[in-house]
């Protein structure tokens, strides 16, 4: 198997052949820029906007093989850790590379329970946006403000230090993301209870009022938990690589992570599953299904929450959510959109457009019904997806930093702009 695995390349410029080693499928980029390379002219790059097809990075975090339906994190198959897991566990998991014993799992809990508040400054800034700012932006400034709170933490070198700051970060990012929830309602801040589970806390501070004591609903605490443990990582996407891009530079790993954030952010990334919401309420009815198949057919536009650059069998991650929609709606009552989106789905997985296309529905279109099921508006759906994250960002991040071959991210261009022009000084253009 080992054998011939090198590529040979002729240049018919020169007529000269080059020898590239193949490395786990892939060739080194900086093997091509020997080609053509003289004392005027510098070697051949690669040119890939959006890395649709370079590996940036050696990862043991993430599997995914799209053909297949497969997503496992540290090898261990999401449809389990879905069903027999919790998120704290995942994201020892995922920081880690193992499961926990019982030792390690009580004091990582314990450690991220007691980690939960933030200083009162956090609270007074975060307390200064517009009474109408979008959450994800008071999420990233705050997170990027921990970094001020945290000084120790530019000391990326350190083990310890490193562990602290992941602790921090995954047990505050549900304090930050329910305050910045409560602002726009005008509602004051819950403190996290330490009595709670993660996940159960998280509802305490989003919905608590005047009760002395939150009892969150187990069934949906438990949803809620799957949802994050399925957003926990999904290797290089946009917003990792932002992490570690931006990581790159050696920056402390809140303003590594606000970054992930911000790219988390944009419609591309984060924002489909709202999407999903406003074409259901758009379509309206079961009867109006077929014309609008129709109009997605003749390229009016697209049907949201179906395909994916990776997932082209099934996305597993939406058949679990399916799942979690019945265990919510038992308790919510059923959202009166998940008919029509159930609908939609059976007319679609008939239609050979999307069968030829390899179309199918993919995380977001279920998750949406889920999130405005358990009263979440739709600018809160990134801020979930972003609490789910935060462990796979810092795994990716971790890994960056211990990477003896990672270097600064500093991509090449092929400028397109002029050369060597004269200067002339605005008095004399402006005569
Ligand atoms: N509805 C109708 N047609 C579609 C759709 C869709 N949702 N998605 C792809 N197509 C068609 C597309 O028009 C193209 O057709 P043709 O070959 O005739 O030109 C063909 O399928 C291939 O599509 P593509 O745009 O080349 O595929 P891509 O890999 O570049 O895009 C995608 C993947 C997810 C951006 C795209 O499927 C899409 O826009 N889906 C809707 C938005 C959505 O649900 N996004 C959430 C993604 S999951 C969240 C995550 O993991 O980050």
């Amino acid at each position: 198997m080992t054998e011939n695995q090198t590529l040979t390349v002729r240049d018919n410029r020169t007529g000269e052949e080059y020898e590239l080693p193949i490395t786990d499928g892939t060739v080194r980029a900086s093997d091509f820029n020997q080609i053509g390379k003289s004392a005027d002219e510098p070697g051949l790059a690669v040119y890939d906007p959006g890395f649709t097809n370079t590996a940036s990075t050696r990862s043991a975090v993430t599997y995914i093989d799209g053909d297949k339906g497969i997503l496992e994190y540290r090898g261990y198959p999401i449809e389990q850790l879905a069903e027999k897991s919790t998120f704290l566990e995942v994201a020892y998991l995922l920081i880690h590379g193992e499961l926990p014993t019982k030792e390690q799992h009580e004091r990582w809990v314990h450690e991220i329970t007691f980690h939960t508040f933030v200083h009162e400054n956090v609270k007074s800034l975060m307390q200064g946006f517009r009474y109408d700012a979008h959450p994800m932006g008071m999420l990233l400034s705050s997170v990027g403000a921990l970094s001020t709170f945290y000084p120790e933490a530019r000391n990326i070198s350190d083990p310890d230090v490193r562990h602290e700051q992941v602790v921090r970060m995954i047990a505050k990012m549900p304090t930050l993301g329910a305050w910045s929830f409560r602002h726009a309602q005008g509602k004051p801040y819950v403190y996290p209870d330490n009595d709670l589970n993660y996940t159960e806390n998280f509802l305490s501070m989003l919905f608590k009022m005047s009760e002395p004591k939150y009892d969150p609903d187990p069934r949906l605490a438990k949803a809620l938990d799957v949802l994050l443990i399925l957003h926990a990582d999904h290797e290089q996407n946009c917003s990792t690589n932002a992490v570690r891009s931006v990581g790159s530079s050696q920056v402390d790993p809140y303003s590594a992570v606000s970054a992930g954030i911000a790219a988390l952010y944009g419609p591309l990334h984060g924002g489909a599953n709202e999407a999903v919401l406003k074409m259901l309420r758009r379509i309206g009815s079961k009867d109006k299904i077929p014309a609008f198949i129709e109009g997605v057919k003749n390229g009016d536009e697209k049907l949201m929450g179906f395909g994916h650059r990776v997932y082209k069998n099934f996305d597993p991650r939406a058949t679990i959510i399916k799942k979690a929609c019945d265990d919510v709606f038992e308790v919510t009552g059923v959202n009166p959109l998940l008919e029509i989106a159930q609908e939609l789905e059976r007319i679609a997985l008939e239609d050979d457009y999307f069968i030829k296309r390899k179309l199918y529905p993919n995380v977001d279109f279920y998750s949406g019904l889920i999130y405005e099921a358990l009263q979440f508006p739709p600018e809160m759906f990134t801020v979930l997806f972003a609490i789910g994250r935060t462990p796979g960002w810092l795994a990716q991040w971790l890994e960056l930093v211990d990477d003896k071959e990672q270097k600064i991210a500093r991509p090449k261009q092929i400028y397109t702009g002029d050369r060597q022009l004269d200067f002339v000084p605005a008095e004399e253009r402006w005569k």
